[in-house]
């Protein structure tokens, strides 16, 4: 595994869009909406940093299947949202990799009528992009490379690294974290 982003590097990252959206919301009460499993580290660093009236929920996207590091089918599940109608929201996720997640959720929860409607990402994958959206507020733009850590997982794992880290192709096809798949 390589280093891409050292925890020190990704906690000046997370001050600084929290100033940006600090200032941009002016006091105004919002929703910080955390698209889950990807985004809890990121949105329990940022809100603690986050100068507003906020309320936190979550909802759940599902793209990744198994061993895959390439996009399968997308799930999405709003059972745990909050009620947004007339409020500000921030959907805050973890990567914006082809953008197809940020685009069905934003199209979702459009029908639930918030005052306004906005996304941040930490990480954006460079040369990914495949909807015309942009994101909002960016942490990092990254290289193409399958990142793990600070929220983000292969196979589950990794999540709770505090930095970011790119896996290497040998990485990416051992089944060493599924003995049982090895198995078969
Ligand atoms: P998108 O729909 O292609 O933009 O993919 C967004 C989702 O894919 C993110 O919320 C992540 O869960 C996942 N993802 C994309 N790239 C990576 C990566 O490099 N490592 C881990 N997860 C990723
Ligand atoms: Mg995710």
């Amino acid at each position: 595994m390589k280093t891409i982003l050292s925890a020190d590097q990704l906690a000046e990252g997370i001050a600084r869009l929290a100033d940006e959206t600090t200032e941009y919301y002016q006091g105004r009460p919002l929703t910080v909406l955390g698209v889950l499993n990807g985004s809890i580290i990121v949105v329990a660093d940022l809100v603690r940093r986050m100068d507003l009236p906020l309320q936190i929920g979550f909802v759940q996207a599902n793209s990744y299947r198994g061993a895959a590091t390439e996009p399968g089918e997308l799930r999405i599940s709003l059972e745990g949202l909050p009620d947004i109608q007339g409020r500000h929201v921030l959907i805050v996720d973890d990567i914006f990799d082809t953008g197809h997640t940020m685009t069905a959720l934003i199209a979702e929860l459009q029908a639930f009528q918030p005052a306004s409607l906005r996304c941040l990402v930490l990480l954006r994958k460079h040369g990914r992009k495949a909807v015309s959206m942009e994101p909002d507020h960016v942490g990092f733009e990254i290289p193409n490379e399958f990142v793990v850590g600070y929220g983000l997982d292969y196979k589950d794992a990794y999540r709770h690294l505090p930095y970011l880290a790119a896996l290497e192709q040998h990485e990416i096809r051992s089944e060493a974290l599924l003995p049982e798949v090895q198995s078969k």
